[in-house]
Formats: C-alpha cells, sequence, structure tokens
C-alpha cells in the first residue's frame, strides 16, 4: 500500500508574505542567518508582524551546512522564548535549523509549536519536506534526519526574496532543484503523484534556470524557479532521493563544497552509472529500467534524439552545457582541492555515501567500489 499527501499548507504568488498579517500565533520565534539578517530581506518579514501586532524575536546564528552544536544552541534558545510558532528566513540552512531545534525543543516544551518556513533561495525544497540535514563536524558526516514530524505547518514563496541572491548562489541552488527532481524521477520509490511533480519541475529548470541565472531581474524566471524548487521539493519528499544527494553529503561533510555545486558536479556521473551508459556505449537489446526514465527527463529538456544512448549522452551533455554556461566546476580539481588530500579521503567518503539514508532509493545498488570510482572520475 502506498499514500500520498501534502501536509504543508503552501502560500505563493504576488505578495505572498502578506500572509504574515493573518497569523494566529501570539509569539513568534524567528529563524535565520546573519546575512539574511543584516539585509533588508529579514525586514520583508518583520515589518509585516509589527503591523501586525505580533511579538517576535529573533535567533540569527545559523550557518551554513547547520553543524550540531548551533542545533543545540537553538534549541536553548526556543525553550527560553517560548513561542508557539517558529518562522524560519533563509535558504536550506536555515530552515533545515528551524526543523531540528523544533522538533528537540517540543519535547521540553511539551506543547506544539507551529512551524513556517520562507526560503530566500529557490533550491533545497526543504519548506515541504520531512528531510533536513544537519553536519557532525567532529565526525565530517552530514546526516539527513527523516521525520514527518518535522514538516513545516506552512510555506511562503515569495519570489521577491530571491531578487538579492548572487549569480554562483542561483546556479548552485538551482542545480540542486534539477537534482531533486532528477533522483525522485528515477527512484525506487517514485510513483504517478512524485513523477508529475517531478516532471514540472524539471520542465521549469530546463526553460527558467538560465533566464533566472543570467538576469537577476527578470522576475517571471524567479517567480517560476521559486515554485519549481517547491515542486521538486514535494516530489522527493514522496520518493525521496540517490545516490547523487548520497555522494554529495559526504564530499559536501569532507570538503566543504555548497551541496548544490556538488550535486551538480555529481550528476553525469550518476546519470552515466545508473544507466550503464557513458560516452562509449554501444547500443543494446534491453536497457536498465531507469533509461526509459532519463529519456523522458531529455524530452522534458527538448534534447530527446536518435535512441536511448545518444538521448541519455544528449541528457548529460545538457548538464554540462549548463554548468559551462553558469560559470560552475566541473570536477573536484577545478573546486581548488589539493588532489592527494581528496584521494586519500575517497575511501572513507564512500563508505558514508553507501550508508547515507538517500543512497537507499537509488534505482541501482551501488558497491563501496564502485562509489570510490564515481568519486575518481569526479577529480578530473
Ligand atoms: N531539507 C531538505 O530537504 C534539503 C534538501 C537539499 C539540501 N538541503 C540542505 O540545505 C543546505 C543548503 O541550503 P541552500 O542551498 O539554500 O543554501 P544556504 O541556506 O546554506 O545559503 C547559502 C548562502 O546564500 C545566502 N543567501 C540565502 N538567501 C539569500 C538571498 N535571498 N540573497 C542573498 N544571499 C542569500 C546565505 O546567507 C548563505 O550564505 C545544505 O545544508 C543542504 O544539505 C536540505
Ligand atoms: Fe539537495
Amino acid at each position: 500500500m502506498k499514500s500520498f499527501d501534502i501536509r504543508t499548507k503552501i502560500y505563493f504568488g504576488e505578495n505572498a508574505l502578506d500572509r504574515l498579517a493573518d497569523l494566529p500565533y501570539k509569539k513568534i520565534m524567528i529563524i535565520t542567518d546573519p546575512f539574511v539578517a543584516k539585509s533588508g530581506l529579514l525586514q520583508m518579514v518583520t515589518l509585516r508582524l509589527q503591523e501586525a501586532y505580533i511579538d517576535f524575536e529573533t535567533f540569527s546564528d545559523v550557518v551554513p551546512d547547520p553543524p550540531l552544536d548551533k542545533i543545540t544552541a537553538g534549541v536553548e534558545a526556543l525553550i527560553k522564548i517560548n513561542p508557539d510558532c517558529v518562522i524560519a528566513v533563509g535558504g536550506g540552512s536555515a530552515i533545515d535549523s528551524a526543523k531540528a531545534i523544533r522538533e528537540f525543543a517540543v519535547r521540553a516544551v511539551k506543547h506544539d509549536i507551529a512551524l513556517i518556513a520562507i526560503p530566500t533561495t529557490s533550491g533545497t525544497g526543504s519548506e515541504v519536506t520531512s528531510f533536513a540535514v544537519v553536519t557532525d563536524t567532529e565526525k565530517n558526516i552530514k546526516y539527513p534526519l527523516v521525520s514527518d514530524s518535522m514538516l513545516p505547518t506552512e510555506a511562503i514563496l515569495d519570489a521577491d526574496l530571491v531578487k538579492s541572491v548572487p549569480a554562483n548562489v542561483t546556479a548552485d541552488t538551482g542545480m540542486d532543484v534539477m537534482t531533486h527532481a532528477i533522483e525522485a524521477y528515477v527512484s525506487v520509490n517514485n510513483n504517478e503523484f512524485s513523477a508529475a511533480l517531478a516532471e514540472k519541475s524539471i520542465e521549469i529548470c530546463g526553460t527558467f534556470l538560465l533566464r533566472s541565472y543570467l538576469d537577476n531581474n527578470d522576475a517571471h524566471a524567479r517567480r517560476k524557479m521559486h515554485v519549481a524548487s517547491c515542486l521538486a521539493g514535494l516530489a522527493f519528499n514522496s520518493a525521496s532521493l540517490g545516490l547523487n544527494h548520497g555522494i554529495a553529503h559526504a564530499v559536501g561533510a569532507r570538503f566543504h563544497i555548497p551541496h548544490g555545486r556538488a550535486n551538480a558536479m555529481l550528476l553525469p556521473h550518476v546519470i552515466e552509472y545508473n544507466s550503464g551508459i557513458d560516452k562509449h556505449a554501444r547500443s543494446r537489446k534491453d536497457y536498465p529500467k531507469c533509461v526509459e526514465k532519463y529519456v523522458n527527463i531529455a524530452k522534458l529538456l527538448g534534447v530527446n534524439n536518435f535512441n536511448e544512448i545518444t538521448t541519455v549522452r544528449a541528457l548529460v551533455s545538457w548538464i554540462q552545457f549548463m554548468m559551462k554556461e553558469m560559470n560552475m566546476p566541473m570536477s573536484i580539481s577545478q573546486c581548488g582541492i589539493d588532489r592527494e588530500e581528496y584521494f586519500n579521503a575517497i575511501s572513507s567518503m564512500a563508505e558514508k555515501a553507501l550508508a547515507d539514508a538517500c543512497t537507499k532509493t537509488n534505482p541501482r545498488k551501488p558497491s563501496k567500489e564502485e562509489i570510490m570510482l564515481i568519486l575518481e572520475h569526479l577529480y578530473e
């Protein structure tokens, strides 16, 4: 038996932030990062709360790839503030921090606390997922915590908040969206509902990701990418992800590469691995089941052609083309990471990727040796 639901109420479109004027809560704790707090972004939220006479306090100690000690500090702050609602404002790091902080604090305060997620990047889809990725900095491990109790109560998608995103972050986070949609689409847990959401997300990325990278003032493209990010979040919340995210968590935790960038660099390698189609591939009678899915993805992007091999190759080329157009590094060496240090870490990163919760739903079951090979190819 399978089930599908969307528990988070989504406010979107123009002036979506106006929802804040109608909140039924008395005391709010805002969780955000220092950049968002100091830029005008947070004010777009707090002004509306002030106008509605809603009391709030701000915790702005979130750091990228949230480490466990920052979560503990947030839990202590929450217990002191004792809010009936938490509002997360920021990228995936702020939203994931808020999810984990509320999850742990709720046990201490012994009452429900609502969670409203307001993303300021078009990337993680965390505003609608039961995932929160936290980092154990001592062990260099990124853990995806997964629990339905972490699902936000509401998500507010207001594309005015992503106007200020720098081009390189648009590229990283946009490729994260693409990776979520592709991994959900080929996941062993995919279903008709998750597929519909993933397809729409892929279609939007195909048309609007480059546009929003090239012109931050392209409000239409920005709005579309903000919705695509949420659609991909809904897709993988149902179907989960795959090996690409499993390896990206391991590489990101060890070498501090932005999450979306790590995903993008891996995507061509993981598609080649899953499909069994690399640049030397010859046509054959039968292909793995996921090949049909990759062909569908290529169709949505308008790059399908002659047969399965040429179409999967065209999909890989499309991804590499997008990365070049968006000035993204294509390999670990282009990220300036020392060769010896990287190769020494491959075995341990492969073990972590194998144990990562996302890897379980990959269409092809990898061995440690196969992951090590992908990591080796990723260097050049
Ligand atoms: N929970 C999930 O389902 C899920 C899914 C994928 C990734 N993640 C996690 O989310 C984190 C990455 O999130 P992210 O990619 O959104 O990045 P992020 O939250 O780490 O933010 C990246 C940078 O962009 C800045 N920024 C954010 N909004 C901005 C804006 N509007 N204008 C200018 N700068 C802005 C931030 O201050 C930060 O410096 C990682 O830890 C990743 O593992 C979670
Ligand atoms: Fe991701």
